[in-house]
């Protein structure tokens, strides 16, 4: 039986909230963002391990009490220069004790508020899918392409068009293979999949599931979160 295994890149510095603290590190309600990632992805009883790749030069880890994940968790320090080398890095260093058909579900450090709801349904769907999946949100929006002067140069039809979210849940073995292939600047683990050639099943999730990334987020991060589990 394969097993799922939760890995979550965090070596990333914020530089779109500003500020010296890496995003990972700012706190929402009195816990850093990556404590709340951790926390949702735990309590999914199928996810095995909790896999958190840092930066070689991270100064903030252990200035935070992780006995909570203790036996679930393994702390790597081996982020790389952009996401999905710190991805790459992770998968490699997991190799050892991962079987290349264990799921892998990649999952952001700054998006606090993964539903329990979103998260079982991907491990439902992508699990019999002979690729994996990832959680997305129909566009909701009407899309507009920008010229470099700021001023609409098209409006994108919207039909059909979804918004990525994480986790991304794809075998061990297939991810590692599409990220060695793949250029160094993809913003997702679906897309190293897709240059392969082949097509992750879409699973829908909702707005909730934010990424933190402009300060403005972490005041309606901690909103969504006083009723996540109404
Ligand atoms: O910057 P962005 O919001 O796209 O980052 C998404 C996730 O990727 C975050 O969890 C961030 O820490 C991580 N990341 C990383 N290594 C990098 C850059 C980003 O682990 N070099």
């Amino acid at each position: 039986m394969s097993r799922f295994h939760a890995l979550i890149p965090a070596a990333g510095s914020g530089s779109r909230m500003g500020g010296e603290r890496p995003k990972q590190y700012l706190e929402l309600n009195g816990v850093p963002l990556i404590a709340h990632a951790l926390s949702a992805l735990a309590r999914e009883p199928r996810v095995d391990r909790l896999v958190v790749v840092l930066s070689p030069d991270d100064a903030w880890w252990d200035n935070y009490d992780w006995s909570a994940w203790q036996e679930r968790l393994q702390v790597l320090r081996c982020g790389g220069a952009a996401r999905a080398g710190t991805v790459l890095n992770g998968l490699e260093a997991m190799a050892g004790w991962c079987a290349a058909d264990d799921w892998v579900l990649v999952h952001d450090a700054a998006r606090p508020c993964l539903p329990a709801g979103a998260l079982g349904r991907l491990l439902d769907i992508a699990a019999h899918d002979p690729v994996g999946g990832l959680l997305a949100v129909p566009v909701a929006d009407t899309l507009k392409r920008a010229d470099p002067d700021c001023r609409v140069e098209v409006t994108v039809p919207r039909a059909g068009l979804w918004q990525a979210q994480t986790p991304q849940m794809f075998r061990h073995g297939m991810l590692r293979d599409a990220l060695c292939a793949a250029a160094s600047d993809m913003t997702d683990e679906a897309s190293a999949i897709e240059q392969l050639g082949l097509r992750p099943k879409l699973v829908e999730s909702d707005s909730r599931n934010l990424k933190v990334t402009y300060p403005q987020d972490l005041r309606l991060a901690s909103l969504i979160l006083e009723h996540l589990h109404d």
